[in-house]
């Protein structure tokens, strides 16, 4: 007997129902309990045939991902599958809610899959870094072929359960009453003499050889050198599936799912799962959010449109305010622009496009934000501008409204004490372009009330925004890991390294570009604004690299003026140049310093480090509330590669020690950048690591 599986019998149909919340996944119990289930429908001549289906929202949506990584318990889900499909009496799999990967492989050892017109099934093994591991690398091409196999294996996106059917993946939908649509199938195949019908005999999916062979080998051509193995991994195990016998097909999947799951892309995948479904679970998440339905935004900039555009395809109202008609009709042309672009790639229908205008109204003083439920101000990065903006908003907006500031680096609580309201003020920080990048940090003042909290958190997810909760402090959680990487890199770059070098080791590593390909693709002036901002506040024994300055003061901006760290003619495409290695040259001269060479290995691990050393003072510091979630950040704000799992995760393969000593090892470069957060200190003395700190 299983705590998470049972049987009830109605008629002569076995009725087994897998109940595991909240998504079913085929953990152990589910799985010595499945085989349970079919072990004694074989044994009891009552039962003539079998129905599997799931309590819940959803059949099982996959094999139990925890233990992974983990020596598994028998029996294994390949086992499971190949006793549901041994059995002597008709198996029926009735699937609802989202049917995937191990769910979809259940199902395709049944006989026969009927299905809830509302379900949604897929394979998303592939962004695990993994495949179908149980079968559905050979059960699936058998029934649908390799094209719409490799499909669904390559893409990892769920389908419709109308294309599922259509392909032939199952054999009915239904519009309601699932259970009871599948123990009528069962008890007329077993009135109907019609018994087993097991997928590893069909072949519908093979009868056309030439056409199996050709998608296999488009898809091999197309993921050929591709960074991640387990895109090649399907396509040879999809390949399998035509070339060899089902249970010698099998064991090649098995292999190659072994293969894949003791990788290190998958563990940085896997953690990054669960990462991003602990990011959102803060103590305010608790807390009922206020309603929004009304969005103010005040500031027609940049960030401003992008925000604009972004609330829209949520399906807000929004409000646009700024100082005068000029700057708006600006702002505006900027947001029709960014929708006609997204018209013409077929993103938007043009019927999508009009509705989101006839939701947009405009304003050049913030009393046309009187009726909003909530205002974000993306004014210009400056304390008594934002706090100009804060306090005219605060004046207008009603009470229990939220007031939010897009501020990158200055001090919320300071900001949010000036509007006489503190409790409503919350952080909405954006990344540029703010109807792209999936990042939001969710900033929390001292005073922020937690149900304003809430309300940034929900309007997060309605966005369809990666959300990451920060306190307050100089850049919160995602500016601060990426200021201590530049930083890192600068050095590199002063002490020898060129931008090409420094960029092609960050490729190397995984980010689509390094950061003087990014500096060059924002802008240089933004940070040199920043740079000339804190001045002041430098302590003046700190290294400093000039080189980004003398780049900015010789007009070379990046890509918008033609010349960065790289040269641009005309095109977005990055060249040497010799002029900005002269600049380079002469920062190196003016600061004592002879260039070395500097290997590839060494500017991941600078980089790297920085930027480790930085979060353990994150999370000392309590701005973030764990290292996943600045992790998180990361990957959703800055492109750090997804399957390396984050900073924080690199940081935690390495282990506290190494980082102290390699910190030490740097440490001659710039001793006030390198000296080792109190954290590591503290988990070497203690024995623990980065994931056990909870802020
Ligand atoms: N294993 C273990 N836990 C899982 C899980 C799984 N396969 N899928 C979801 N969960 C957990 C989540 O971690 C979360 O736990 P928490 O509440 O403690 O944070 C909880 O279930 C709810 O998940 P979500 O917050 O993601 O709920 P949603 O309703 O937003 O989404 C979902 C539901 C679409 C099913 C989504 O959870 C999902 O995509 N899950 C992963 C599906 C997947 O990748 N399946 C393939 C697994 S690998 C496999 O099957 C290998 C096989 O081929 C051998």
């Amino acid at each position: 007997m299983s705590a998470t599986v049972s049987t009830e019998h109605q008629g002569g149909v076995a009725v087994v129902t897998i109940d595991n919340p909240p998504v079913n996944a085929l953990g152990h119990s589910v799985r010595v309990g499945l085989v349970a289930a079919m072990d004694a429908a074989d044994a009891d001549r009552a039962v003539r045939a079998v129905v599997i289906r799931a309590e819940g929202r959803t059949f099982p949506a996959g094999a139990d991902i925890t233990e992974f990584g983990r020596p598994s318990a028998a029996p294994s889900l390949p086992a499971v599958c190949a006793r549901i499909e041994a059995c002597t009496k008709p198996v029926v799999a009735a699937i609802h809610g989202t049917t995937l990967g191990g769910g979809l492989e259940i199902a395709l050892a049944a006989h026969y899959r009927v299905a809830r017109d509302t379900a949604t099934m897929g394979f998303p093994e592939v962004a695990l870094g993994l495949l179908p591991g149980a079968g559905g690398t050979q059960r699936a091409p058998r029934l649908i072929g390799a094209r719409h196999a490799l499909a669904l294996m390559l893409g990892g996106k769920p389908i419709s359960a109308a294309q599922a059917l259509d392909m032939g993946l199952i054999d009915g939908v239904v519009e309601d009453h699932l259970t009871t649509a599948a123990i009528a199938l069962a008890a007329m195949l077993a009135d109907e003499g019609n018994g087993p019908r097991p997928t590893r005999a069909r072949s519908e999916g093979l009868r056309d050889p030439a056409a199996f062979a050709a998608a296999v080998a488009e898809a091999k051509a197309a993921h050929q050198g591709d960074r991640l193995p387990a895109p090649a991994r399907i396509v040879e195990s999809v390949e399998a599936a035509q070339l060899l016998p089902f249970d010698q097909g099998m064991e090649f999947e098995r292999a190659a799912f072994g293969d894949l799951v003791a990788s290190p892309e998958s563990a940085g995948l896997r953690h990054v799962f669960f990462a991003e479904r602990a990011a959102a679970k803060v103590p305010e998440a608790k807390v009922p959010p206020r309603e929004i339905t009304h969005v103010g935004v005040m500031g027609a900039g940049l960030m401003g449109t992008g925000i604009v555009v972004a609330l829209l395809a949520a399906g807000l109202r929004v409000t646009l305010v700024d100082r005068d008609r000029p700057t708006l009709v600006t702002g505006l042309e900027r947001i029709a622009a960014i929708q006609e672009r997204a018209v013409a790639a077929g993103r938007q229908s043009t019927e999508a496009r009009d509705a989101d205008w006839a939701r947009l109204g405009m304003g050049v003083d913030a009393g046309a934000l009187s009726g909003v439920d909530l205002a974000i101000e993306a004014v210009t990065e400056d304390m008594d501008i934002k706090r100009a903006a804060l306090r005219a908003m605060a004046a207008v907006l009603r009470p229990g409204a939220v007031l939010a500031s897009n501020t990158s680096y200055l001090d919320l609580d300071s900001l949010a004490a000036d509007t006489g309201r503190p409790g409503d003020v919350i952080g909405l920080h954006f990344f540029a372009p703010a109807h792209v990048m999936k990042l939001l940090e969710v900033v929390v003042g001292r005073a922020s009330a937690p149900d304003a909290v809430a309300t940034g958190l929900a309007l997060a997810r309605r966005l369809g925004k990666t959300a990451v909760r920060a306190g307050v402090c100089d850049g919160f959680i995602a500016n601060r890991m990426l200021t201590a990487y530049r930083t890192a890199a600068d050095f590199l770059l002063e002490d020898g390294a060129t931008p090409a070098q420094i960029d092609g080791a960050m490729r190397d590593f995984g980010f689509p570009l390094g950061p003087y390909q990014v500096l060059d693709l924002a802008g240089l002036d933004i940070s040199w604004a920043r740079r000339k901002r804190l001045a002041a506040t430098r302590d003046p024994a700190a290294r400093y690299v000039t080189i980004g300055d003398r780049l900015c003061e010789a007009g070379r901006l990046g890509q918008k003026s033609g010349r960065g760290y790289y040269r641009y003619d005309g095109s977005r495409h990055a060249l040497e140049d010799p002029d900005a290695m002269a600049i380079v040259a002469q920062a190196r001269d003016d600061a004592g310093i002879i260039a070395r060479t500097i290997s590839r290995d060494e500017i991941i691990a600078h980089c790297l480090t920085a930027m480790a050393n930085e979060g353990a003072r994150i999370l000392d510091d309590g701005v973030a509330l764990r290292a996943g979630d600045i992790d998180v950040a990361m990957i959703a704000g800055f492109g750090f590669p997804r399957w390396q799992g984050g900073p924080m995760f690199w940081a935690e393969a390495r282990g506290a020690m190494v980082l102290k000593r390699d910190i030490g090892r740097f440490a001659d470069q710039a001793p006030l950048f390198w000296q080792v957060a109190p954290l590591i200190n503290d988990l070497i003395r203690t024995g623990r690591h980065f994931r056990d700190v909870t802020g």
